[in-house]
């Protein structure tokens, strides 16, 4: 927790470093982070939390493997979405995006199986802004 406001602009313009997520501040045990994203994430899933995604420019989509099949939501800027936990998720942007991530603190950016990680990608339970 801070005890200024944070302005989540500034914050983005601080770091370059793409799917590395920055903790912006907590609430409780849950970390408030930001990402810059291009290109493709990794196949993860969380499989103790669901994840809450807020898209704060560009757009984000994120496909989602359940036992039904295969499928993916499509976010605009100002889009929320929650990857429910257990169900297998690629995040993407194709044109770039910025992203807010809610979830607990000590949560893996690829979370507890997952694909193999490709270079571009930070495996990561998070930097400091
Ligand atoms: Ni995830």
């Amino acid at each position: 927790m801070r005890d200024e406001p944070i302005d989540l602009a500034t914050a983005l313009a601080g770091f370059d470093q793409l799917w590395s997520p920055r903790i912006v501040t907590t609430v409780n045990d849950y970390d408030v982070r930001v990402a810059k994203v291009a290109g493709e994430h990794v196949w993860h899933v969380h499989e103790h939390t669901d994840e809450f995604f807020l898209v704060l420019d560009g757009e984000l989509r994120i496909a989602l493997r359940d036992g039904t099949g295969e499928r993916e939501v499509v976010l605009p800027r100002g889009g929320v979405f929650v990857v429910p936990r257990g169900v297998e998720h690629r995040p993407s942007a194709p044109q770039g995006a910025s992203i807010l991530m809610f979830e607990p603190s000590g949560t893996s950016s690829v979370g507890d199986r997952h694909e193999a990680v490709p270079e571009h990608v930070d495996a990561t339970t998070g930097h400091a802004l």
